[in-house]
């Protein structure tokens, strides 16, 4: 859904009391979120009393750990409450610092660090700080569906490249070097990613490595945020840390709300080039300045406290995956590879296409057979459009197992019910 309609057109039609909005040019073609319609959907649906299970949401259904509350507490209770340093205190980007040479093996200095309300917010920023109109920004479809967005929203222009079935939903090395053009800035790498769950090992970045190496206009955009969600024992690594050479033009983009559950303290960090530090710290001066000042306490607390509560909800997601992929592997027309990472599946429904629902209607998309769950079954799931990629559909297993079960158990019985 387009929310403005064009230039010329208003978006909001004048009444004598309420005069016309007529929105910036920059929005026209910005989709308004298809999860959060979805999930207005449901909560509809709830309303009406109908027990309808969510598997829309892109957080963890556990709670932050209690220690980093404390923190959050403690901070409020000392007085730090007030604004702090632009881009991040000097205490929280110190404790990004030992993170990244902890985890990553990689050396960052402070001036090298910046901090923001979200990954989101620093992914916006890094846009808006580089992108002139008509610059061109890589991503592999299934993509987190802001990236096109806010590339939109800095003028940029967002290049899709499927992802191959194949490579498991992988960029093609080829199919990258394809894609470049002189007006391209960004290549947006998201492992293990949001929808697909697909995670590059060391030679997939290798082989990609040696594409950008050979073009040195394009800079790197790493999108680690799901870093600590990877399975079956594969090993995280990420572009500056397999190819230093990559380094001076790599932005490393991690968080806190994926991996401590975090995501309503809005905190998000980044690490590259200090002068692409320095220009996104302008963006931000003049948007939200500083990230709340008690999650900053909170997120040092995170990242330099016990870090054994990672592995036993990766294990719990883990876990999670496998049931999920189980059941709708065994479910007639429905096609579902094993996510190696992430808390999603994607899965494709190319084979319901073009049956019947008891009403009438012809399934035609994934969109359809979304609504058809929805409306018929009470399960919310989001169609793979959304993401880029038709005929699919994302289930989120950050919910309960009991939950997922149901779930499987009422899409499997939507499925039968359809005729061919
Ligand atoms: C791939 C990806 N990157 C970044 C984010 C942003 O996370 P946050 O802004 O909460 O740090 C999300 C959230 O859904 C995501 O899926």
């Amino acid at each position: 859904m387009s929310i403005a309609s064009s230039a010329e057109a208003p978006a909001v039609a004048a009444t004598p009391s309420q005069p016309a909005l007529k929105t910036a040019r920059r929005l026209e073609h910005i989709a308004v979120s298809e999860i959060l319609r979805i999930g207005a959907a449901a909560a509809r649906l709830r309303a009406q009393g109908r027990d309808v299970i969510v598997l829309g949401a892109g957080e963890p259904d556990f709670d932050t750990p209690d220690f980093v509350k404390e923190a959050g507490i403690r901070a409020i209770r000392e007085g730090q409450t007030k604004y702090t340093a632009l881009d991040g205190t000097v205490a929280l980007k110190q404790a990004i610092q030992r993170k990244f040479a902890r985890e990553n093996g990689l050396d960052f200095a402070l001036e090298e660090i910046t901090v923001g309300a979200g990954a989101k917010q620093v992914i916006h920023n890094t846009f808006m700080a580089t992108l002139d109109e008509g610059d061109e920004v890589i991503m592999v479809a299934p993509y987190w569906t802001s990236y096109a967005d806010m590339v939109r929203i800095a003028d940029g222009v967002p290049v899709v490249v499927p992802g191959r079935e194949a490579l498991g939903l992988r960029l093609d090395p080829a199919d990258l070097e394809q894609a470049i053009t002189p007006r391209t800035r960004w290549l947006m790498l998201n492992s293990p990613s949001n929808p697909a769950g697909a995670a590059y090992g060391r030679d997939e970045l290798r082989a990609l490595a040696d594409v950008l190496l050979r073009h040195p206009h394009v800079w790197l955009l790493s999108d680690d945020i799901y870093e600590h969600l990877l399975y079956d024992g594969r090993e995280f690594v990420t572009m500056a840390q397999i190819e230093p050479r990559l380094k001076s033009r790599t932005l490393t983009v991690n968080g806190l709300s994926k991996a401590y559950a975090m995501t309503g303290w809005r905190l998000g960090y980044a690490a590259g080039p200090r002068e692409l530090i320095a220009a996104i710290a302008v963006v931000q001066s003049q948007s939200t300045s500083n990230p709340s000042s008690i999650s900053q306490v909170a997120g040092a607390a995170a990242l330099d406290g016990p870090q054994d509560i990672l592995e036993e909800r990766r294990q719990a997601f883990q876990h999670r995956r496998d049931l999920v992929v189980d059941a709708l592997n065994e479910i007639p027309g429905i096609r579902c590879r094993r996510p190696e990472g992430a808390f999603y599946t994607f899965a494709s429904c190319e084979g319901v296409l073009g049956r019947r629902t008891p009403d009438g209607h012809v399934i035609e998309s994934d969109v359809d057979f979304c609504r058809y769950l929805l409306e018929a079954h009470d399960v919310a799931v989001v169609p793979g459009s959304v993401f880029g990629l038709a005929p699919y559909f994302r289930i989120s297993t950050a919910t309960s197992e009991a939950q997922l079960v149901t779930a499987m158990r009422r899409l499997a019985r939507g499925v039968a019910a359809l005729q061919a």
